[in-house]
């Protein structure tokens, strides 16, 4: 939940949103049992809203950084074209079982494909062009991702970038290392000639930005 609604919203917009596939299910309860800051996970309506968003498109390749559990992972790819690849990144290791065996429950293995180490290295080695990228992952490196992906998406493709108003810090005078590095991103998106933009209050903030 974030915290730039009220609860009462927040339950609201929750109850007035599609149910998710019972492997998303399953998911959620795992990684909020058995997993270390679980609230990283997307959840039912930010995933709801990926999902369409990439059956609207289906995306022949996507690009996500930042697995966590999958979540987000499994509902970006159910938009994927039939010969359509995810390709996600994770730095940390220790979650690869559970993302494993959701992978295998949705039946995804031929479509998702996972990759361990620090995205700032492991993205200049792709050699694809994507339609759908989403940012998530460690938000002192946003602009440098931005900057690492835009001409690797193509014309009319999009970038997602999760957690961009970062629960309302974004517009305080607070000047920690991550706000100051969202504050940082949003603007550099807003004065980023190639793309148009927009920043949705779902969750904690998601920037839909369009490639020109
Ligand atoms: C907010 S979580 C991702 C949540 C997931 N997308 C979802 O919606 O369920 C952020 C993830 O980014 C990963 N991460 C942090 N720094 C990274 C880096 N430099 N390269 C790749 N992954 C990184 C973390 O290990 C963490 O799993």
């Amino acid at each position: 939940m974030s915290e730039l609604l009220s609860n009462e919203i927040e339950d609201y917009i929750h109850i007035h949103c599609s149910e998710v596939s019972s492997v998303l299910q399953r998911l959620e309860r795992k990684t909020y049992t058995d997993v270390l800051m679980p609230r990283m996970l997307s959840g039912k309506v930010q995933g709801t809203f990926l999902s369409i968003i990439s059956r609207m498109m289906q995306p022949k390749r996507i690009l996500e950084i930042g697995t966590f559990t999958g979540y987000s992972a499994l509902c970006l790819a159910e938009g994927l074209s039939n010969d359509g690849l995810l390709v996600t990144i994770d730095i940390n290791e220790e979650r690869e079982d559970i993302i494993q065996e959701a992978i295998q429950e949705a039946g995804l293995k031929k479509k998702i494909q996972t990759f361990t180490g620090n995205a700032l290295h492991l993205i200049p080695q792709i050699d694809e062009i994507f339609d759908i990228v989403f940012i998530d992952a460690d938000k002192i490196n946003y602009c440098n991702y931005f900057d690492l992906v835009i001409d690797k998406v193509r014309t009319g493709g999009i970038i997602l970038a999760d957690n961009v108003l970062w629960s309302g810090k974004v517009i305080s005078e607070k000047r920690d290392k991550d706000t100051e590095a969202l504050k940082e991103f949003n603007k550099k998106v807003q004065e980023d000639s190639r793309v148009d933009n927009v920043i949705l209050s779902i969750r904690d903030g998601i920037t839909l930005i369009y490639k020109k």
